[in-house]
């Protein structure tokens, strides 16, 4: 899809289909305004009839001439004062959406008067992501990519929209590469193809790679990795991507990501309902692949470690079992009280791995929990940390992108005793299901030292069972672009 800015009014547009902005309270914008007077007063009309208010998401789709349009879509926006980066890539992206249900040559969208240049590319971004779907495998397809998507912006600073749209286009790309692996289901991803997918994705963005088989994870001791990788016919791998914007030395940021490629539950095994879904679980490895594209493409100043624990949770005759006792990286020992708790077991070799390294800050990402998604909502996304600043930071990246997130407690006199084992350093659950989302930080805690790390718990906001108007169920690609805002703010 080529995308373009275009200067011109919305009467001279020269696409088949356009879309306006349209506010809930106050006068109409300069767009919408123009498509009013053309139309004879039409959309005011509309307004005062109430059949279209400019509640937020709202669409109208007028089947009227303006300029070459044959097709004219108003977009609620919702109130004026409400609006923000997060309203403009869902706003932009459910326009794009409802006008991707059929094929178009050119679409162009008028939402954006005069918004500030990072609002714009999250715009773009919506309307990239807009255009894409979960139907990976149907023959007759849902979502439409346009031919050529014109992005007006009301103002002429072409240089500083010309920049904001180029980079809406990488934000939009990283987050679809991150979706389409999430949505790609567990017999076509699996540890080595998600590997080798990565190794694509940072050979073509010039990022280097390193990729961990089962005997390398070996001789690494990984041993809380391969424990959980033993009951499956697809051996382990870890990727290691090293992106270099820095000088050589310059304090690292790590991302982690959890990627189980597919989630059984192993011998604690889950029920259907519950494993249908499981695909999902590659979520923040995939996750951290999509940033670290998007991160690479901006050039952004900053040395960058991405890693990814690469496993299949399986029942087969290997599977470790209840009781079993790992010994994972950093040498500390976890009791198994329930296979299905696999993710933290993952996570704690990366953890381990990443604090030897000596990065300056850790951030990880996972499918961590559903006790997360029953404390939250399936929205939004749980924060936990073992240093407050570093967390502030994590949150206030999330906030700019409008991304929810909502920090969840840490007390170590209430939480810290409830991982406690008999028999080894810890064990791999709660003592009984309360508190779950943080049980299962409190054992990632265990691998971070005093390394300054946020664990972002994203089980809800990763993946949709149902559809929203910004969006098509299946992945969401969420928090692609807080990683990137955050290697945008970096401060070591
Ligand atoms: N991958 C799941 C968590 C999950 C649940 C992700 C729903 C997305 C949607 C994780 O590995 C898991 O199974 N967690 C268990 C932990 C429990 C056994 C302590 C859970 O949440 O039930
Ligand atoms: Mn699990
Ligand atoms: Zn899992």
């Amino acid at each position: 899809m080529q995308i373009h800015h275009i200067h011109s009014r919305v009467t001279e547009t020269e696409a088949d289909a356009i879309a306006v902005g349209v506010f809930e309270d106050g006068p109409l914008g300069e767009a919408a305004a123009a498509v009013d007077g053309a139309l004879g007063g039409a959309i005011r009309n509309l307004q005062e009839r109430k059949e279209f208010t400019g509640r937020c998401y709202e669409m109208a789709p007028l089947l009227v001439s303006v300029g070459r349009a044959r097709q004219v879509l108003l977009v609620g926006l919702g109130k004026r004062d409400k609006f923000d980066a997060g309203s403009a890539f869902r706003t932009a992206s459910a326009a794009a959406r409802h006008l991707a249900g059929k094929p178009r040559a050119a679409v162009a969208l008028f939402l954006d008067e005069g918004w500030p240049a990072e609002w714009t590319e999250n715009g773009v971004c919506g309307a990239i992501t807009g255009c894409e779907g979960q139907d990976l495998y149907r023959a007759e397809k849902s979502r439409h990519p346009f031919g050529t998507l014109a992005w007006s912006s009301g103002d002429n600073e072409t240089i500083v929209k010309g920049e904001a749209i180029a980079k809406g286009r990488i934000l939009g790309d990283a987050m679809n590469l991150t979706r389409r692996l999430v949505n790609e289901p567990a017999d076509e991803i699996y540890p080595e193809t998600l590997a080798e997918r990565a190794a694509e994705m940072a050979g073509r963005n010039g990022i280097e790679v390193d990729i961990w088989d089962q005997p390398r994870l070996e001789a690494e001791r990984c041993g809380a990795l391969l424990a959980v990788a033993k009951g499956s016919s697809r051996p382990p791998r870890i990727v290691v991507l090293r992106y270099h914007g820095a000088a050589k030395g310059a304090p690292t940021l790590a991302i982690v990501g959890k990627g189980v490629t597919f989630d059984s539950g192993g011998l604690s095994l889950k029920t259907p309902e519950g494993m249908f879904t499981m695909k999902c679980d590659k979520a923040g490895a995939s996750t951290m692949v999509g940033a670290m594209q998007a991160i690479a493409q901006l050039k952004l100043p900053i040395n960058v470690l991405g890693i990814a624990g690469l496993v299949e949770n399986m029942t087969g005759p290997a599977a470790m079992k209840l009781g079993d006792v790992l010994r994972a990286r950093n040498g500390k020992t976890i009791e198994v009280h329930n296979t299905d708790a696999e993710g933290r077991l993952v996570l704690a070799d990366l953890l381990s791995l990443v604090v030897e390294w000596k990065v300056a800050k850790i951030v990880d990402l996972a499918t961590l929990t559903g006790a997360c998604v029953v404390a939250l909502g399936t929205e939004v996304a749980g924060v936990m940390t073992n240093n407050q600043p570093w967390c502030d930071a994590v949150t206030a990246a999330a906030r700019r992108q409008g991304e929810p997130i909502w920090q969840l407690p840490m007390y170590p006199e209430i939480y810290d005793e409830l991982i406690k084992s008999e028999v080894a350093d810890m064990k791999n659950v709660g003592d009984g299901r309360w508190g779950g989302a943080i049980t299962a930080a409190k054992l990632l805690e265990q691998f971070v030292g005093n390394t300054p790390w946020a664990h972002i718990d994203i089980a809800g906001p990763a993946f949709r069972d149902k559809p929203k108007p910004w969006s098509d169920a299946g992945a969401s690609g969420q928090f692609v672009r807080t990683l990137v805002q955050l290697a945008r703010d970096w401060q070591p």
